[in-house]
């Protein structure tokens, strides 16, 4: 039986990318946002999970917004990176796991979330920079196989923090019920508060995303009391990406501990953050 292990949440700015890429880890801007990912890379070192589940949002390289859905998941052999103008070089083709895809897709179309199944999708710097993030070396992330689960946080409505949460859970059940011997890590990525455009482009809330981690282990539906236009008030229209964060928390259900988590303002706009669960349940 596949067994979930742990999830991470993640922030994904571009520019992280590119400071992975120069070897900028040790530099005085950039040591006390990585430093926050040691505990990850130790335990990805010990743990050496088969599979990633990618939760992420695509921001323009595979779907636009004449036509968005609201969840999408990859069901390709392999996963195509491409120059999305950020300076981000393209990384090498990430390995899917259809079998695995297929068996998520069915379990989760089977109870009642509706999922478009792209059996060709790009991956953009939502997908590619928790992957080097989580495996900076190219070694680390050939190991793992991936299935993305792309969630619209781009074009409104986007889908309730409930529904995330609920999301998570059938994720959980689907992962669950597959027969295949494999350790699976979920990573909810994007967040914290942000806002990139507008007047008030660079807002960030500390307060609000520190309640936020404080209450994503024990009390993970104290955010769904903000609907998705009162939270981009809050964290700011891209921050909202953080209801990603709750399809992993959902995934992993209750037994879980929190091994370790940073925050750090600012990365680029964004207020990075970064959290580690283990599953006890497994
Ligand atoms: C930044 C943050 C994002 O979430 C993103 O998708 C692009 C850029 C930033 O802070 O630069
Ligand atoms: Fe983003």
């Amino acid at each position: 039986m596949a067994r979930l292990i742990g999830g991470v949440g993640s922030s994904h700015v571009p520019a992280i990318g590119n400071a992975i890429e120069r070897n900028l880890q040790s530099d005085p801007y950039w040591q006390p946002f990585f430093k926050g990912y040691e505990p990850v890379w130790n335990w990805m070192e010990e743990k050496k999970p088969d599979v990633a589940i990618l939760v992420y949002n695509d921001h323009g390289l595979n779907f636009f917004l004449d036509a968005m859905p609201t969840f999408a998941i990859g069901a390709a052999a392999e996963y195509q990176n491409a120059d999305e103008g950020w300076g981000l070089k393209p990384l090498d083709p990430f390995q899917g796991d259809p079998e695995f895809s297929w068996h998520l897709i069915d379990s989760l179309v089977h109870d009642e979330f509706d999922i478009t199944m792209c059996q060709e999708m790009k991956v953009d710097h939502g997908f590619t920079v928790p992957m080097s993030l989580m495996w900076p070396r190219q070694q680390g992330r050939d190991r793992v196989k991936v299935i993305p689960l792309c969630v619209n946080v781009v074009q409104y409505p986007f889908p309730t923090a409930r529904r995330c949460l609920k999301l998570g859970e059938a994720v959980g059940r689907a992962v669950a019920s597959y027969e295949a011997d494999l350790d699976v890590v979920i990573l909810g990525t994007g967040g914290l508060s942000h806002q990139l455009d507008g007047q008030r482009a660079g807002h960030t809330n500390r307060e609000f995303d520190t309640e936020f981690l404080d209450r994503l282990k024990d009390d993970p539906e104290w955010l769904l009391k903000y609907s998705n236009y009162e939270l981009a008030e809050k964290v700011g229209p891209q921050g909202v990406e953080m209801i990603m964060w709750l399809i992993m928390r959902g995934a992993l259900g209750n037994d879980i501990r929190e091994l370790s988590r940073n925050y750090h303002i600012p990365i680029s706009n964004t207020a990075a953050g970064v959290i580690l669960f283990e599953n006890e349940a497994v």
